[in-house]
């Protein structure tokens, strides 16, 4: 992680799941960590956990749905630094199911955490990683934002999001010193799942196993991806080849397919 040791990195969703693991292996490298999720227990333990001297760590318990929250995070981070010179993109959430029978609010929620958050984080740390002429930002994206996923409509859009807004920006960055890529896992045992899956919604057969990847390995290969200078990262050969061999395929072709799981849906 050549271009990464030393760093400042601001982590958002470092509660639980991909993001604590994004703590934990930025640990031994950098020089500063900003912790950010709702759960500020969470982040002091993590804090606790990772403490060394020469590592300064802040918690900064936000929810990122909430854009007064996100302006209060902003204003901390100004008024108090540290300077932060690598964003890390990662809390998100998801939801399973019918788009009709979803939650406005969980919908609501998804916006707000997957782009919004995601989209002015970057807006306003951007700068002052400019001005640090080196520095990085690795969006957390996904699998589904290749293609249209019926009965995660709303997630694999605002990861598609996620994706287009990553290439642009790399596209805008070229030149500058400053990193930017995706990151976009396949599945991966994290509490995600759990969150997603609605109330009244049966469990969904696991993922074969061949697709799932350890949350160490996700964080890992996302790591190596930016510092490489990639532009994304799919975790897992069969993941990588069969997610290449999609993009490949016209989406005419793949039209029938896709809504299969739903119209199973609709029929219960
Ligand atoms: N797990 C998978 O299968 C999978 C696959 C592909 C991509 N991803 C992506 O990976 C990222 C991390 O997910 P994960 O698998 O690690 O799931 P996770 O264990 O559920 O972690 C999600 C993190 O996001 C934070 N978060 C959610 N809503 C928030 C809000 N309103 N404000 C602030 N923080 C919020 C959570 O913290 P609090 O609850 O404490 O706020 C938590 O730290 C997400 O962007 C997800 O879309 C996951």
């Amino acid at each position: 992680m050549n271009s990464l040791h030393g760093c400042t990195a601001l982590i958002t969703g470092a509660s639980s799941g991909i993001g604590a693991e994004f703590a934990r292996q930025l640990a031994p490298h950098a020089s500063g960590l900003v912790l950010v999720a709702r759960r500020a227990d969470r982040l002091e333990a993590l804090k606790a956990e990772l403490s060394r001297s020469g590592l300064e760590i802040r918690c900064h318990a936000a929810d990122l749905a909430d854009g007064a929250q996100v302006g209060r995070l902003l204003a901390a981070l100004e008024e108090n630094g540290p300077r932060v010179d690598f964003l890390i993109n990662n809390a998100g959430l998801g939801d399973h199911g019918l788009f009709e029978e979803s939650e406005w609010s969980r919908v609501q929620a998804m916006l707000d955490v997957n782009v919004a958050a995601l989209t002015r984080l970057t807006h306003a740390l951007l700068p002052g990683i400019l001005r640090s002429g080196r520095g990085a930002i690795l969006n957390v994206s996904s699998i589904t934002a290749y293609l249209p996923m019926p009965t995660m409509a709303v997630y694999a859009a605002s990861k598609a999001y996620v994706n287009s807004f990553t290439e642009a920006l790399r596209g805008e960055l070229r030149g500058t010193g400053v990193l930017v890529s995706a990151l976009c896992p396949g599945p991966v045992d994290t509490e995600f799942g759990g969150i997603a899956k609605r109330a009244d919604e049966e469990d969904a057969a696991p993922a074969p196993e061949f697709l799932k990847q350890p949350v160490e390995r996700i964080v890992r290969d996302g790591l190596r991806g930016l510092d490489r200078g990639r532009a994304r990262t799919i975790p897992g050969l069969p993941l990588a080849v069969m997610m290449f061999l999609t993009a490949l395929v016209p989406i005419f072709f793949l039209r029938p397919f896709l809504g299969i799981g739903a119209r199973n849906a609709r029929k219960k």
